[in-house]
């Protein structure tokens, strides 16, 4: 077997921490001997041994003289376990092929310079692209402190997210909304504005067999959120973050009674600061947000220049009405030039739906 094909063994290995690592990277790990496989492993938890430990760790002969395939640099620093080079070193395997670098300041490069410099060959860049896409929340994360936040919507063909009277039920199909399931699981938290709350009445809960639910987070400036919805009477049994600029305690009451928890945030414009609500996400170590906003929300958010990524899921069907909703509201950009700009997008179909994912170009300044 080819470098690539390991690579691609670990590649999938390291997917299945999916949403029990953050904000730990996903990582898997092949150790190859003469041509046979005798170890693998991957990181399958948050706090738990690093892929590379638990591919040693399941090797069933001595792993001297061997190669280890690993999707991201070995860490050579003391987290909340020891470093893996270290594991490297004493377990006398000979070669290591890497797949990303590992841009932690307390990685970045010094893991492969300590192999090298014990003698062990290293190969890297296998993979890169592949590698580095998967942990894309990783390495923003990490560089940044602040969340990297997904915006997510469902809108007809005609760009409608919701019907002139607001419902919005459903408008895509079972494999959408599967999807939808799969990346509640995949990222810390959903958030939404209090206009969806109410026009929905959401759960936004994970309905994905074996999946977590995402920390739910509502922006609601005033304290609007009925206590009656579903998101508050199911706080005691799922995580639910409500960020508000409500500073009277005897309002926060029985939002904390029902196991909400109530983040005080700072106005700006009217509304949440979002830029400082990212801060503080970033520093309880949210590494990552699927923005399942209106069209109000989205808007902020994209002004705020918090946005990393769209999911747009297209429906083949047509709502019509100037008053239906759209993906993102607010003033709009005044002219095409001013677009927010997307890159590096890809189009795929589910079921009858089209799906189409793109990152969002780094922002320039906006006055708008
Ligand atoms: N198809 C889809 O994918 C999809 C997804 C979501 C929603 N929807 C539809 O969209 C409609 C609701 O849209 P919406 O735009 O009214 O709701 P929204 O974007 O979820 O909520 C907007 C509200 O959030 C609050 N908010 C708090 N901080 C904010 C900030 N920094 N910037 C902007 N808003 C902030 C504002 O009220 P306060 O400032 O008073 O708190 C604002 O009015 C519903 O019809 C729903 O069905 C469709």
């Amino acid at each position: 077997m080819k470098d690539t094909e390991y690579m691609l063994m670990a590649l999938q290995l390291a997917k299945k921490g999916c949403g029990f690592v953050n904000p730990n990277p996903m990582v898997g790990a092949v150790l190859v001997k003469d041509g046979r496989i005798i170890g693998q492993g991957f990181h399958q938890r948050y706090g738990a041994p690093h892929g590379e430990r638990n591919a040693l760790a399941s090797c069933r002969e001595s792993p001297e003289g061997a190669t280890l395939y690993v999707t991201l640099e070995p860490c050579c620093h003391y987290g909340k376990t020891p470093p893996c080079v270290e594991a490297i070193l004493q377990s006398k395997i000979r070669k290591v092929v890497i797949g990303s670098h590992d841009p932690n300041p307390l990685v970045a490069g010094k893991g492969i310079r300590q192999l090298r410099q014990q003698g062990i060959e290293v190969v890297e860049g296998v993979l890169k692209e592949e590698c580095d896409k998967l942990n894309e929340v990783f390495f923003h994360f990490i560089q940044t402190g602040t969340p990297y936040v997904v915006m997510k919507y469902a809108m007809t063909m005609d760009g409608k997210t919701a019907a002139y009277t607001g419902a919005s039920k459903w408008i895509t199909g079972e494999a959408a909304r599967r999807k939808v399931h799969e990346d509640r699981h995949r990222y810390s938290a959903v958030m939404a504005g209090i206009g969806t709350v109410l026009a929905d009445d959401p759960l936004l809960t994970c309905r994905m067999e074996g999946g977590r639910n995402p920390l739910r987070i509502i922006c609601d400036t005033q304290l609007r959120t009925p206590l009656s919805s579903q998101i508050v009477s199911t706080a005691g049994e799922v995580p639910t973050v409500i960020a508000t600029a409500c500073t009277k305690p005897e309002a926060h009451l029985p939002y904390i009674k029902a196991g909400c928890r109530i983040l005080p945030l700072p106005q700006k414009d009217g509304h949440l600061d979002l830029k400082e609500l990212m801060i503080k996400l970033g520093e309880e170590k949210i590494d990552s947000i699927l923005l399942e906003g209106g069209g109000i929300l989205n808007w902020s958010a994209l002004q705020a220049g918090i946005v990393n990524k769209v999911h747009a899921y297209i429906a083949p069907k047509l709502f019509g009405g100037a008053n239906g909703k759209t993906p993102v509201a607010g003033m709009g950009v005044p002219f095409p030039k001013d677009a927010f700009f997307l890159t590096n997008s890809t189009v795929n179909h589910l079921g009858e739906d089209i799906f189409i994912e793109s990152e969002v170009k780094p922002y320039v300044h906006r006055n708008y």
